[in-house]
């Protein structure tokens, strides 16, 4: 089956890649000449790399490279079986992509987006034949992360999921399906990773270095704040602000303020040398606190957050429990899945820390998940 891909970024050049790899011809679509030659040279170096490396031998590098087409008309998407768009986050600009594409390709071909904060549903909507169109979200960058969202729009065909989730397998992902819900499995369910970080910074609880140390004894890789450095401000105050207007401003998942002030400041995070932490050579980095109960109490806090967060995914039926857990540590690295790690704990442990901060703050935020209450 020939592959299509809408947009040479970031993601589109990504899994281009990935499905050459696995062995089908790929014809990627950009409107800019200028992204589709950057993407061109990105994977010539990538797979010289691979090369050099030893990953895979000049051959292969040389019939995988020659297997993908740059091109810029959509007219060259006609043949294709699939056809993945990744092109700028607008609904407006999708549906339009859709609407001229889907007067090209033959009426089985299936139609699938990588967006990661629009309704699947709103764009399938754009679609004479939605019941093929799909979401399929990629991590970044998209030939290291194994986890893939699939998510039915509410007028996908019943087997199209399963088709699509076999498909990612054979590309060597690990696919999960999640029902069409502000940030799917992981941009929601890591909210709290940020927020409720965010939230004992704003309090003065602790400085943000204590509280990534925290989390990294936790076996968290990274801390929230190095975390969002890395992520970018403007993107992972986007993803917040986004969930939270999608979820009718549901006091669980508010952005924080000091996040847009780095916003506003241009202090992105890493990309810009600046973020919560200065990356300017030789700037000194701030220690955490060694006060072990301090960082029991704030790691405890989070993952109370994180666990409740997970439970309310499963018990709203954003997908089943193992797919939660296999989301959160093959698309984020968790330590482990967020369920399991609820019932290892103990789940009355965590009603209880949920409980003490509600009483606390008397806030609906820290209500806890009837999900969690039924399991
Ligand atoms: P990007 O900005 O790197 O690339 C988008 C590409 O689409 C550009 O090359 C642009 O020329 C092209 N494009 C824009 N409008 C077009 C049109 N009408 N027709 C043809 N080409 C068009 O964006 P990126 O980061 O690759 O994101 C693409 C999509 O993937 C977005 O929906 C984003 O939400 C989603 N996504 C992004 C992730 C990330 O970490 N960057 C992760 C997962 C999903």
């Amino acid at each position: 089956m020939k592959i299509g891909i809408i947009g040479s970024g970031a993601m589109g050049s990504g899994i281009a890649q990935v499905a050459a790899q696995a062995g089908h011809d790929v014809v990627v679509f950009d409107q800019q000449k200028s992204a589709l030659d950057r993407a061109e040279n990105a994977l010539k170096s990538t797979f010289a790399k691979l090369v050099e490396k030893g990953k895979i031998s000049e051959q292969d590098s040389a019939s995988i490279f020659g297997r993908v087409a740059f091109r810029e008309t959509i007219d060259s998407l006609s043949s294709c079986g699939l056809v993945i768009e990744a092109i700028v986050e607008n609904l407006d600009v999708k549906k339009s992509v859709f609407q001229s594409l889907e007067k090209l390709v033959s009426p089985d071909c299936i139609l699938a987006t990588n967006t990661s904060s629009l309704s699947v549903t709103a764009i399938a909507a754009a679609c004479s034949k939605p019941e093929r169109f799909i979401g399929i979200h990629f991590f970044n960058p998209a030939p290291l992360m194994p986890l893939v969202e699939i998510i039915p729009a509410l007028q996908t065909n019943a087997e199209l999921a399963s088709t699509c989730a076999n498909l990612m397998r054979a590309w060597g992902k690990v696919p999960v399906v999640c029902k069409d819900t502000p940030g799917f499995i992981v941009n929601r369910v890591a909210r709290p990773y940020y927020s409720e970080a965010l939230r004992i910074y704003d309090e003065g609880i602790a400085d943000m270095a204590t509280i990534d140390s925290a989390m990294r004894n936790q076996g968290f890789r990274m801390g929230p704040f190095e975390l969002m450095d890395m992520i970018g401000h403007d993107v992972n105050y986007t993803v917040t602000e986004s969930v939270f207007a999608a979820m009718y401003f549901d006091p669980r998942f508010r952005p924080s303020i000091t996040q847009k002030k780095l916003v506003e400041a241009n202090w992105l995070g890493r990309k810009a040398g600046r973020g919560f932490y200065n990356y300017a050579e030789g700037a000194e980095r701030p220690n955490p606190s060694s006060d072990v109960e301090l960082s029991t109490a704030i790691s405890n806090r989070i993952l109370a957050m994180l666990i409740n967060e997970a439970y309310d995914a499963h018990y709203l039926g954003v997908a089943s429990a193992e797919d939660i857990d296999l989301a959160m540590t093959k698309g984020v690295n968790y330590p482990k899945g967020l369920i399991s790690w609820g019932k290892e704990i103990g789940l009355d442990v965590i009603v209880e820390r949920m409980n003490v901060l509600q009483l606390q703050y008397g806030e609906d935020r820290y209500r806890v998940s009837a999900g969690i209450h039924k399991a």
